[in-house]
């Protein structure tokens, strides 16, 4: 199994030409309500993106007792996910992004956490026989920090596989312990240079310096350059699939959940890797969060300007 433990988020998407500047009112078009979260987006993944007769996917979360709490569990259940640890906090609002998407595929994202600042330990402490069945635990950072430090000394103290996503990017440092319990730190680049204290540009220097902080393997996302891993065994650089983005929302979940599936299906870690990249290059070509995540099979389908993933290049 694959437990994912984070955010759950109605998206409230606007397409606008550009990003408005301060003070000023843009027109926007194609209004919709779409299933978000990074904790979510993250569980979708997986789940779309297993092999046959991979581990099932659980989610660990928090919604409100709204409208869009119904619909996002709804959500989460028509893919096959385990709710049965996603608590429904009474009086509260259900999380929700807005999200600004410009005419090149690129967005702005405020979030309301609402239900989802409401996860404590004692939901974790709740799930722990379900944390116990689990082969790798996925983390993000859009629930209370709290919970997913002791989330992650949980699932370390169980022997799971650790992914920790630290986006959206911490504002202050992540305790060294939890980072030394950490067995995958995906950030993008902006994230991985705030936590490594680095210039972003430098992203060699960056994922070596969080290695050294603890974190046993470093992948830092670059979009449509590639990713840098800083694995155990050595660091290489991965080239991205050359795609005609649209909307870049969720191409970070989609690696994470493709990574994931992989690895949680015994594919070696640079296999993961690749499936991860190539369904992140699906999901760009698509509008939206969890209505741009690939199945896997359509990752092997014939694909405009997207080939099967080939080279692997050390660095
Ligand atoms: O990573 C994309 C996600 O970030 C969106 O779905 C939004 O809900 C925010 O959590």
């Amino acid at each position: 199994m694959i437990v994912v433990i984070g955010s759950i988020n109605m998206d409230l998407v606007l397409r606008v030409p550009r990003m408005p500047a301060a003070g000023e009112t843009l027109s926007g078009s194609a209004f919709r309500t779409i299933p978000g979260g990074k904790g979510a987006n993250q569980a979708v993944a997986c789940a779309r993106l297993a092999a046959g007769g991979a581990p099932a996917v659980a989610l660990i979360g928090c919604l409100g007792d709204d409208g869009f709490g119904d619909t996002l569990r709804a959500a989460l259940v028509a893919e096959g996910i385990d709710v049965s640890h996603v608590s429904t906090m009474t009086g509260v609002a259900s999380g929700i992004a807005s999200i600004l998407v410009d005419a090149n595929g690129q967005n702005s994202i405020v979030i309301a956490g609402g239900a989802n600042d409401l996860l404590t330990p004692a939901h974790i402490d709740a799930a722990r026989s379900l944390i116990a069945q689990a082969s790798i635990v996925v983390l993000q950072l859009e629930t209370p920090l709290v919970t997913v430090e002791y989330a992650i000394n949980l699932a370390h103290a169980l022997g799971k596989i650790v992914v920790l996503n630290p986006a959206p990017a911490p504002t202050a440092d992540l305790p060294a312990a939890m980072l030394a319990r950490v067995d995958y730190l995906i950030p993008n680049e902006i994230e991985a240079a705030m936590l490594a204290g680095t210039a972003p540009q430098d992203v060699a220097a960056t994922a070596v310096a969080l290695r050294t902080s603890g974190c046993r393997n470093v992948l830092v996302t670059l979009g449509a350059k590639g990713v840098h891993a800083a694995l155990a065994e050595g660091t290489r650089a991965f080239a991205a699939h050359p795609v005609a983005a649209v909307d870049s929302t969720a191409a970070g979940d989609t690696f994470i959940g493709g990574f994931v599936a992989a690895l949680a299906g015994g594919e070696p870690v640079v296999d993961a890797i690749a499936l991860g990249q190539r369904a992140a290059a699906w999901s760009v070509t698509r509008h939206g969060a969890q209505s741009s995540i690939p199945h896997r099979h359509e990752l092997f389908d014939a694909a405009p300007g997207l080939s099967r993933p080939t080279t692997v290049c050390p660095s």
